[in-house]
Order: C-alpha cells, then sequence, then structure tokens
C-alpha cells in the first residue's frame, strides 16, 4: 500500500475544522500529486448536472474545466459508472488531451452509494504507470472525500 493512509487522515483533520469543499479537493489533489512519480498531475472534477466541472487541480493546468459526460476518458467513467485505467492514452479514440507529455491516464469516480459525486483524474507522464495498488490508493482518497464532501 502506497503512503494512502496520512492523506486521509490530513482530509479528516481539515474536515474537522471546517474546511470548505474545495479546500478539500485542493487538499486531495496536492497530496497524491506530493506522493511522487508516477503522478504528474491531479484533477478533482465533480459532476454538476451532466458535465464534469474542474473544482480543484495540482499540476500542469488543463484547457478542459467542463466536461460532457460521455466525452473523453473522464466523461467515460461517469457514463459507464466504471473508473478508467488507461495504459497509452494515445490509443484511446476520445481522449482529451491537455498536453503532449502524458502518456498514461486513471480515473477514479467518488461515489457515495449509487451516486456519483464526481472524480479524481490522475495524468502520469510514464506509459502504463498505474498499477492496482495506485488504483486503490486512489480509491482511498476518493472514498474518503465521498464521505467528508
Ligand atoms: N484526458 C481527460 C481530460 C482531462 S485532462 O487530462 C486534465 C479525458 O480524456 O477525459
Amino acid at each position: 500500500m502506497l503512503a494512502i493512509s496520512p492523506i486521509v487522515r490530513a482530509l479528516r483533520a481539515a474536515h474537522v475544522r471546517d474546511a470548505p469543499r474545495a479546500e478539500l479537493l485542493r487538499l486531495a489533489c496536492e497530496k497524491i500529486r506530493g506522493l511522487g512519480a508516477p503522478y504528474t498531475s491531479v484533477y478533482a472534477y465533480m459532476l454538476q448536472g451532466d458535465e464534469l466541472v474542474l473544482e480543484a487541480f495540482s499540476g500542469r493546468e488543463t484547457e478542459h474545466t467542463r466536461i460532457p459526460v460521455g466525452r473523453g476518458v473522464c466523461g467515460t467513467a461517469v457514463a459507464t459508472g466504471e473508473d478508467q485505467n488507461v495504459a497509452d492514452v494515445g490509443v484511446v479514440g476520445n481522449y482529451l488531451a491537455c498536453n503532449l507529455e502524458t502518456k498514461s491516464e486513471l480515473v477514479v469516480l467518488i461515489r457515495r452509494g449509487h451516486t456519483i459525486l464526481g472524480q479524481l483524474d490522475v495524468d502520469s507522464d510514464v506509459p502504463a504507470a498505474f498499477t492496482v495498488a495506485h488504483h486503490e490508493a486512489v480509491k482511498a482518497v476518493a472514498d474518503a472525500l465521498a464521505v467528508l464532501l
């Protein structure tokens, strides 16, 4: 297991001192990225109606601040209800690129029961970067956010 429980602890501590939603999301993004490689950039997209809206991020800026459900890797995760672990973004037909450096991408849904609240979208400059352990680690943060937001 990667060093995730300190992140969940930090999120709970922020929640206890009434940190607003934006701060919790920013903290989650910053702390995941702070783990270092293979995490390059981390984005929190939250579902507002039928669009994913970028509410916080850490790393490279992206022009994709609103993504319709069904579009790109992010929108596909919501449309299918499945997390997405894309080993090679170059072979994904509807991939929405925000830079040329990103080689692989992991999208983990933030779910409360059957409701999808949003997602954590993690980019890596390393091809096929994300293992099952990385997926579980990011999911632990997503699950904590689902309770705290
Ligand atoms: N690559 C994503 C878009 C989000 S940016 O990478 C931050 C997609 O295909 O949905």
